[in-house]
C-alpha cells in the first residue's frame, strides 16, 4: 500500500493509465460468510458504489470548467475520471455479488436522479485554484475512507479491492494539490479564503450525495432497515464516523486537509501532533 504519510512527494507530471483493471479483480474468490451479514459493510459498500458512479457527472463539470487547459483537462478525463468510474463499477460488483437481493441499478437510478439535480457546472468555487483546494479536501477524504475500509475489512476480496482504491485516492489527491499550486501561482487567494473554502467542502463531505445514497438505499428495502427519516441518518453518520475514527488514519487527514495553507512546516507538525481532540470532534471520536 502506498505510504500515507507521503504526500509531498510531486505528482507525475504525465498523465499514468489505470494501473488495475476489473478483471483483477477475483469477485469469485469473495468469502460470502465473512461480509454478507455486516450491515455496516452492506451500507458503506453500496453507498460508495453509488457515489463513486455518480462521480461521472461531477467529473464532466470538472472537465468543463477547465477547458482551455489542455494538461488538467487531459489528466481528468483520462486519467481521473476514468479511474473514479472503474471505483464505481468494481464496487457495484463487489456488492452485487455479495448481497443480490438489492436491485442495484433501480436504486442507483433513484439516488442519481435526486442527486443529479443538485450537482451543476454553478455548484463550483468562484476560481480554479479554490476548486482544486475543495478536491485536496474530496480526496482526502476518500482516501481516508478506503484506507479505513482495508483495515477494516476481515473478508480479503474487500480488503484489496479498498487498498487499490486508497492508492489511487492518494495520487489524486497529489495530482490536484499540484494543479492547485500552479492556479494559486496566478490567483493569488488569501490564506484565510482558502482555509474557507476548504471548511466549506468539508461541511459538504457529511451532507450532500451522501444522504440521497442514503435514504434511496434505505428505501430499497434490505431486510431490517428503518425508514430513511432523520434520526436513523443521524445515527448512521455517527456510525460512520466512529467507523473511520476506529480504522482510519489519524495524521494523514490533518496533514492533507492543512497542506493548501502552506503553512510553516513546524506549525503543521505542532497542529498534527495537538488537534487529535478536534479530529476526534470531527469523526465523532469512537462513538
Ligand atoms: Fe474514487
Ligand atoms: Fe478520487
Amino acid at each position: 500500500m502506498t505510504d500515507p504519510a507521503d504526500i509531498s512527494a510531486p505528482a507525475r507530471p504525465v498523465p499514468k493509465p489505470a494501473h488495475w483493471r476489473l478483471s483483477d479483480i477475483d469477485f469469485d474468490a469473495i468469502d460470502r460468510g465473512a461480509i454478507a451479514d455486516d450491515p455496516l459493510a452492506f451500507r458503506i459498500v453500496f453507498l460508495a458504489s453509488f457515489i463513486e458512479t455518480g462521480s461521472d457527472l461531477y467529473a464532466g463539470n470538472l472537465v468543463e470548467f477547465f477547458a482551455g487547459d489542455a494538461e488538467v483537462s487531459r489528466w481528468l478525463r483520462e486519467s481521473w475520471q476514468r479511474e473514479e468510474v472503474q471505483h464505481g463499477h468494481a464496487l457495484r460488483a463487489y456488492a452485487e455479488h455479495v448481497w443480490p437481493e438489492v436491485d442495484w441499478q433501480r436504486t442507483y437510478d433513484l439516488f442519481f436522479a435526486a442527486y443529479s439535480r443538485t450537482c451543476t457546472v454553478g455548484d463550483l468555487e468562484p476560481a480554479r485554484a479554490l476548486e482544486l483546494a475543495a478536491r485536496c479536501i474530496v480526496e482526502m477524504g476518500t482516501s481516508t475512507f478506503y484506507s479505513a475500509l482495508s483495515n477494516y475489512a476481515r473478508e480479503p476480496v474487500l480488503k484489496d479491492l479498498a487498498a487499490r482504491i486508497f492508492a489511487d485516492e492518494v495520487r489524486h489527491y497529489k495530482h490536484f494539490y499540484r494543479y492547485f499550486r500552479r492556479y494559486q501561482l496566478q490567483e493569488g487567494h488569501s490564506r484565510w479564503r482558502i482555509g474557507r473554502t476548504l471548511l466549506r467542502r468539508l461541511r459538504e463531505t457529511r451532507t450532500g450525495d451522501g444522504y440521497y445514497a442514503y435514504r434511496e438505499l434505505q428505501n430499497a428495502g434490505h431486510s431490517g432497515d428503518s425508514a430513511p427519516d432523520a434520526d436513523s441518518y443521524r445515527a448512521f453518520t455517527r456510525s460512520f464516523e466512529s467507523f473511520i475514527w476506529r480504522h482510519g488514519p489519524r495524521e494523514m487527514p490533518l496533514r492533507m486537509t492543512l497542506k493548501p495553507l502552506e503553512l510553516p512546516a513546524a506549525l503543521v507538525t505542532w497542529l498534527t501532533r495537538h488537534a487529535a481532540p478536534m479530529y476526534a470532534l470531527w469523526t465523532g471520536g469512537g462513538r
